[in-house]
Parts: C-alpha cells; sequence; structure tokens
C-alpha cells in the first residue's frame, strides 16, 4: 500500500474520527482530526468560532489548514463535514490523498445527532429537516470526490477499518 495518507470524509455523526484513530493504528499511520487542529490553533471550541465570527471565517481557517497539514505524509485524515464545500479544499486532499466517504443515512444521523450541542450548523429547532436536506446535498459531493464509499451504518468502528483496509489492499 503505497499511498501518502487517507481522507475520511462524509456527514457529521459518521464516525471518521472514530474509525479514524483505528484505522490509523492498524495502518501505524499518525491520526490527525482537522477540527481539533482548527481547534488548538483558535484555542477556542468549533462552536464559538461559528457563535463568535460565522461560517465563513471558520471555513477560511479550514481551507488554511488544510493547506498546512497536507504536507504531512502517512497520516489519516478526519476531516469535517463540510469540507467538500469548496473546491480549494478538495483539490489539495484529492491530490494528497486517498479519499474515503464513510456514509450513514440520515436516519443514523439523526439519532447518533439528537442531543448533540457542538455542531452550530445543526443545532437548531427543526433538527430532521435540516440533516436530511444537508445529507441529499452533500452525498452527491462525497461520492464525487471519494476513490472508496464505505458504509457505517451499523456504527462498528473496528469492522468498518478492516473493510477500508481490504479496500485499499484491492485498489492498490
Ligand atoms: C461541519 C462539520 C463539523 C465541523 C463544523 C462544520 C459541517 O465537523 O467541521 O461544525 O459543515 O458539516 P464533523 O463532521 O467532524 O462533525
Amino acid at each position: 500500500m503505497d499511498f501518502k495518507n487517507i481522507s475520511l470524509i462524509g456527514f457529521m455523526g459518521s464516525g471518521k474520527s472514530t474509525v479514524g484513530e483505528i484505522l490509523a493504528g492498524r495502518l501505524g499511520f499518525i491520526f490527525i482530526d482537522l477540527d481539533r487542529i482548527i481547534e488548538l490553533s483558535e484555542e477556542r471550541e468549533i462552536r464559538d468560532v461559528f457563535k463568535r465570527d460565522g461560517e465563513k471565517y471558520f471555513r477560511e481557517l479550514e481551507t488554511k489548514v488544510i493547506k498546512k497539514i497536507y504536507k504531512n505524509k502517512k497520516c489519516v485524515f478526519a476531516c469535517g463535514g463540510g469540507v467538500v464545500k469548496r473546491k480549494e479544499n478538495m483539490h489539495v486532499i484529492k491530490n494528497n490523498s486517498i479519499v474515503i466517504y464513510l456514509n450513514i443515512t440520515a436516519r443514523n444521523a439523526l439519532d447518533r445527532l439528537r442531543n448533540d450541542k457542538n455542531r452550530p450548523l445543526i443545532d437548531v429547532e427543526n433538527k430532521k429537516e435540516v440533516i436530511e436536506k444537508m445529507i441529499k446535498e452533500r452525498d452527491i459531493l462525497y461520492r464525487k470526490y471519494a476513490d472508496i464509499v464505505v458504509n457505517n451504518d451499523k456504527n462498528d468502528p473496528g469492522q468498518t477499518s478492516n473493510e477500508i483496509i481490504t479496500r485499499l489492499k484491492v485498489q492498490k
């Protein structure tokens, strides 16, 4: 397996961080969560970034971090659910990693995120409608950029990691 990096993309709650950590351990790669890097560099939580400075400011930070962090090799990156919104993000990500889309249904996303207060875009009254609409729009983008699509509805990160490793071996 001679790829440089792996990127996990997918909707909030799809398991990118959990699967990413296991996957990195099994491959001997370093796990990097892009949202955590943003929080460390800002010294505040993402919800505070959104609250004080808005989504546009957050997206600028996200792009800046992507341009820097993808200079590394042998990393598994858990990307924020919105990275696919900017072509310039995906240009860097596609050029420097194998992209894996962790796919879940809107119903499972809602179940997993029902009580979540840390994701400002879905911290709304009509959570169900917002999640359904966002997944519908984003699924097209996730598929467009993915080299591999893996379902994670069962929420079994160990098994999902195994499936990814098998698919990576077949691909290479
Ligand atoms: C976002 C997803 C979040 C975080 C931010 C915006 C999105 O990351 O980057 O709240 O637009 O989907 P996770 O997918 O890791 O929750």
